[in-house]
């Protein structure tokens, strides 16, 4: 494990890899930084990267690969169709999850669609831990609706549960007796919870569910885009795993389920997506969308320099100390903050270091975004970009009013070994600072508001001038330094 205790008794994460390529990175001016934001509309995935001095908005496709990874991708076999590097990742595939049929997708909400479509109909429902934003746009673009469970804890900022992301079980036995078989199109499990703080789900829960769900005939499909995370906790905090092969434990998972689909731009550190199904007609049904949607069934709209570093990705996701890294990162950054008074999402999970943004602006009403806002503040005070997990992150009611998020975070993404130790340090420093003066940090209001997804695109703008009062306040207190 790569915590390591150091002789003043101080555990610190250590990195078990060296850096052999490094990428510039700039740190503007707060004046500098204030102008992009501005021209970003107060949307930070409106920002220009060259702006950006940590980019911690996700760690989806930029995830640091292995030389092993690039090694591999000199290898591609070029073919439209029967590529041998199709043969390659399949076998990988087979071996890790012991599913046999495999669809190509290139992302991870291209296998959304494709399941959502083959499996959603006009009024049915499907019942889930939690949604991600894509998953929730394609089955209602499809007329069906979602129904989350997840365990009351998994709702809870701040919580010693070491498995938030479990579905409750008696709220799946009361869908199935309402909804029945028929209404409920899929079960879904998202392993590593995303938006709520990256919290992992127990095998003991996925065993539950998959009993629930084969008992009354209805599929499970398991979202394993975060299956990194998910795995290292169930390594580290469900007892019975600890001296468990990873790839026991990945076997066992996927034949709890039905279908298990990922993004390749998070499980593999690569770029693409895929599907694995178990039933041969669900499977038939489709294939037919494949080539529709992204390509030949032996590429689906991934490079296939790209399937083959996925395919070593998905191999070096059964080292330890490989997924190790994100974990112990977000930890650190987490007992930093907490240390320091800055309220985030606990136990610490996967992939990012989430902040309360709804604590830390508790003045800033919901329909004012305070996770919008604060996430606008800290690129302003640090120039590290985050991403708002919040109300901006929904969509607007039939009535026209916003959907309240039950959170509202900032998550601060670790990309897979991209960071080193000083960075977030760094990111915590300015977290800090921009708490000690969180009354200086207003609202936001849409002036340019897409219907679907709109967070990627939207543009807003601040209510009042606390984006300068910010500014003045940070030059005032760091003098020249950036
Ligand atoms: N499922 C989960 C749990 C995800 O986190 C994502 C993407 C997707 C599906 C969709 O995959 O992006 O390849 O189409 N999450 C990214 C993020 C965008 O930043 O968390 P995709």
């Amino acid at each position: 494990m790569s915590v390591i205790k150091m002789f003043s008794g101080e555990n610190v994460p250590l990195e078990m890899h060296k850096v052999r390529m490094v990428q510039r990175v700039h740190l503007n001016p707060v004046e500098e930084r204030l102008a992009s934001m501005k021209e970003a509309g107060f949307n930070t995935f409106l920002l220009k990267n060259r702006d950006v001095f940590l980019d911690m908005l996700t760690d989806s496709g930029v995830n640091a690969m292995s030389e092993n990874q690039y090694a591999a991708m000199m290898q591609a076999d070029d073919s439209y169709a029967g590529s041998e590097t199709y043969y390659r990742l399949h076998e990988t595939l087979v071996d890790m999850f012991g599913v046999e049929h495999f669809l190509p997708a290139h992302q991870g909400r291209a296998c959304e669609n494709i399941i959502a479509e083959t499996l959603v109909t006009p009024g049915s429902v499907v019942v889930m831990n939690y949604h991600f934003t894509t998953t929730k746009a394609h089955i209602q673009r499809n007329g069906g609706s979602i129904l989350e469970i997840v365990s009351e804890a998994g709702k809870q900022i701040t919580s010693d549960l070491p498995f938030k992301g479990d579905l409750d079980l008696d709220l799946l036995q009361e869908a199935i007796a309402e909804y029945g078989k028929d209404k409920i199109a899929f079960v879904r499990i998202e392993a590593g919870t995303n938006l709520i703080g990256g919290q992992p789900v127990s095998m003991a829960n996925m065993r539950a569910v998959s009993k629930i769900c084969r008992a009354a005939g209805i599929p499970l499909v398991f979202d394993a885009s975060l299956l990194s995370d998910n795995l290292y906790f169930i390594k580290t905090r469900e007892e019975e795993f600890k001296d468990v092969d990873l790839k026991d434990i990945t076997l066992e998972m996927a034949s709890l389920m039905d279908i298990t689909y990922f993004s390749a731009r998070k499980l593999g550190a690569a770029r693409g997506g895929g599907i694995l199904v178990s039933d041969d007609t669900i499977f038939l049904k489709m294939r037919e969308l494949v080539p529709l949607y992204e390509g030949f069934l032996t590429y689906g709209g991934m490079s296939v320099r790209e399937m083959e570093a996925l395919r070593v990705g998905l191999q070096e996701t059964l080292d330890l100390d490989i997924i190790s890294q994100t974990p112990i990162f977000v930890e650190a950054m987490c007992n930093e903050l907490i240390s320091r008074g800055v309220p985030v999402v606990t136990p610490a999970g996967g992939l990012g270091c989430h902040v309360d943004a709804a604590a830390f602006c508790s003045h800033v009403p919901q329909e004012e975004y305070p996770a919008g806002a604060l996430a606008a503040a800290l690129y302003i005070a640090s120039g590290v970009r985050g991403m708002e997990r919040g109300t901006l992150s929904e969509s607007r009611n039939a009535d026209g009013s916003d959907t309240l998020a039950e959170m509202e975070l900032v998550r601060l993404a670790f990309p897979k070994r991209v960071f080193t130790l000083s960075q977030v340090k760094y990111t915590a420093d300015r977290l800090a600072w921009l708490y000690a003066n969180r009354e200086l940090i207003g609202g936001l209001k849409f002036v340019e508001e897409p219907s679907v997804l709109r967070f990627f695109f939207g543009r807003l703008a601040p209510n009042g001038d606390w984006p300068e009062q910010l500014m003045a306040k940070f030059r005032e207190d760091f003098g020249d330094s950036l």
